[in-house]
């Protein structure tokens, strides 16, 4: 009886180090999951501040991709992985409309969407391409935002982009019961001083749904802020 129970012990302590080895056997530089954010384009490109649309055209209006970014155990961002993987444009030829219109560069002065693609690929995608390879990356990007249409969820919910301003705690709470997961919401000011929306993040740990977020995401908001129209 004593040798079992003492053999009992001794096994669920080998078996909570080995949990306890695993995480922290970790490497640092492995990537646990990926930042998906979107950002509002009547805030980043209305009002004071601008846009610069690349030759190819406008985007479509509303919540367009901002990045899909890996993040390793401690919540940090992975970047330039591997300076040799350069994004071969081939990989993504069938996309490129669609990325065109939902994944655009907005930067000043204005350049072209495949240098932006190029950036956000050896920036970010290199550090997870055994997760998602180059095509990968950009389709899960694309599914993830027509898995989830943020706009009308929010306008679902009473959350319209007419220039009101809406409760932080709200919005949070109708994406969270439209998505399953806790989103993150973040904000920029405008010249006046007025609290934009601005970015909202979810998770995803290999592109193909949302996940839970590892901890909470949070906002930089404060208790509300204002949805501008449509830009
Ligand atoms: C990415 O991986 C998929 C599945 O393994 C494969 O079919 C595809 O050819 C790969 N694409 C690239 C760009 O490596
Ligand atoms: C958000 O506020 C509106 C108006 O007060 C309310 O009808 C709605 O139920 C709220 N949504 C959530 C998710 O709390």
């Amino acid at each position: 009886m004593k040798i079992s129970a003492a053999m009992a012990v001794l096994f669920a302590l080998v078996v909570v180090l080995v949990g306890v080895l695993c995480v922290e056997g970790r490497v640092p530089g492995e990537i646990i999951f990926y930042y998906f954010s979107q950002q509002w384009t009547g805030s980043r490109c209305g009002g004071e501040r601008s846009c610069c649309y690349p030759k190819t055209g406008k985007p479509a209006p509303g919540f367009v991709i901002e990045g899909l970014r890996p993040q390793n155990l401690m919540n940090e961002d992975l970047k330039n992985c591997d300076p040799k993987d350069q994004l071969n444009p081939s990989k993504i030829s069938d996309l490129t409309s669609e990325l065109q219109r939902y994944w655009p560069s907005l930067a000043c002065p204005s350049r072209s969407n495949m240098r932006h693609w190029k950036n956000e690929w050896s920036t970010y995608g290199t550090c997870g391409n055994y997760v998602l390879n180059q095509t990968q990356y950009f389709k899960a990007a694309l599914n993830l935002k027509k898995e989830v249409n943020l706009l009308d969820v929010l306008i679902k919910g009473g959350i319209k982009p007419n220039g009101g301003s809406y409760d932080l705690y709200n919005a949070s709470e109708t994406i969270r019961m439209a998505v399953g997961y806790m989103p993150g919401i973040f904000c920029v000011k405008d010249k006046a001083g007025k609290t934009l929306l601005n970015v909202i993040i979810g998770c995803t740990v290999d592109g193909t749904s949302y996940n839970d977020c590892p901890g909470m995401l949070g906002s930089d908001c404060g208790p509300s802020f204002k949805f501008p129209p449509l830009k």
